[in-house]
């Protein structure tokens, strides 16, 4: 009696589980298998118990096999033989090719006989035929759509790609705060930015400007005067690549990281500009004046409704 062990139930069976394992453990870039070794025990186990599963299913058969009467042995195997398993897919696929059995090929020969050589009049095969209509079908649903409505185009296409991706990276910028650099960087006026910046600061740069930013060796931060220019980008920039040669505050790019230098600057700006220090080194540079002031720091021209209404005419008239 042949052998009845399934292999390809326990292969189809394993894979199953396998693929139902990858799917909802998340186990991020990593395979499960890989990233959880216990993974890899349980696959083990798994695919042992289906070997152990189809070994008694096979034995229990060969009992059974053994007690039957020769004659049902006979019928037995006789069926077994005639495996139902593969029948409906041969099937369809014959269907789907359509063409004659070698042995009724008599009744489509042609009566062409050229040295031979016969020609037989096979009809289209389905596969080819049901493809063709569905080309056909789509080419009209093409035409109706892209021809006579205009639906869109690949310029539209590619403008509305490049619009979304562009959304994507404002979204992407937003949240890698490491990425900001001196053309990129806004101040930041989240607590917890300028709790982090007020920790950086104290670290590495009371040494020089005092905790209260009074200053020391390095210039006073608390004044309006700056020597290398006010305003987050400017200090950002003095912070990332230091000041001028020779005079001391070097380029901290070396020792922080962008999101670090973004939160030290913005922390500088909020919590140490503009309060009086114990004890103030007197002002260096310049009073610095931000060319593009934010909206909210433009004064609000007050218009009552006359000058506005003469404005309106005005404009009306010209
Ligand atoms: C070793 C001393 C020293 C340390 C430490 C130091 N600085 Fe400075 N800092 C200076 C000096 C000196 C200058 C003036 C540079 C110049 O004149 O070009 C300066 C200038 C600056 C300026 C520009 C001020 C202006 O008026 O334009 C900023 C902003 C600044 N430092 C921030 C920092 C920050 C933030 C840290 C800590 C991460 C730091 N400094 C650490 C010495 C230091």
């Amino acid at each position: 009696m042949k052998n009845s062990i399934s292999w390809l139930r326990v292969v189809t069976l394993f894979f199953s589980v396998f693929a139902l394992m990858e799917f909802f453990i998340d186990s991020g870039a990593k395979p499960a298998f890989i990233e959880y070794p216990l993974a890899s025990l349980f696959l083990l186990l798994i695919l042992l118990v289906l070997i152990g599963v189809e070994l008694i299913l096979a034995s229990v058969e060969n009992v059974l096999f053994q007690t039957l009467t020769e004659p049902a042995k006979e019928r037995y195997l006789a069926n077994k033989s005639k495996s139902w398993e593969w029948k409906w897919a041969i099937e369809t696929y014959q269907n789907l090719l359509g063409s004659k059995p070698m042995e009724e090929e008599g009744e489509i020969t042609l009566d062409h006989n050229y040295d031979g050589i016969r020609e037989l009049d096979n009809k289209l095969p389905p596969w080819w035929v049901y493809m063709f209509y569905a080309t056909i079908i789509f080419a009209v649903a093409y035409l109706v759509r892209f021809e006579i409505m205009n639906d869109y185009d690949q310029d539209l296409e590619y403008e509305q790609e490049v619009a979304a991706a562009q959304l994507e990276i404002e979204a992407y910028k937003k949240t890698a705060k490491g990425l900001v650099d001196v053309n990129t960087v806004t101040l930041l006026t989240d607590a917890s930015d300028l709790k982090a910046g007020k920790t950086i600061f104290e670290t590495n740069c009371v040494a020089c400007h005092m905790a209260d930013g009074g200053g020391g060796i390095g210039p006073n931060l608390t004044d309006s005067n700056w020597i290398l220019g006010g305003g987050i980008k400017n200090v950002f920039s003095t912070v990332s690549e230091g000041g001028r040669d020779g005079k001391g505050m070097v380029a901290w790019k070396q020792i922080l990281k962008p999101a670090e230098m973004a939160q030290v600057s913005s922390y500088i700006l909020i919590e140490i500009n503009g309060k009086t220090p114990t004890k103030a080194k007197a002002a260096e540079g310049e009073i610095w004046i931000d060319p593009n002031p934010t909206e909210k720091e433009i004064p609000a021209i007050e218009k009552d409704s006359t000058t506005l209404a003469t404005d309106l005419t005005t404009a009306a008239l010209n």
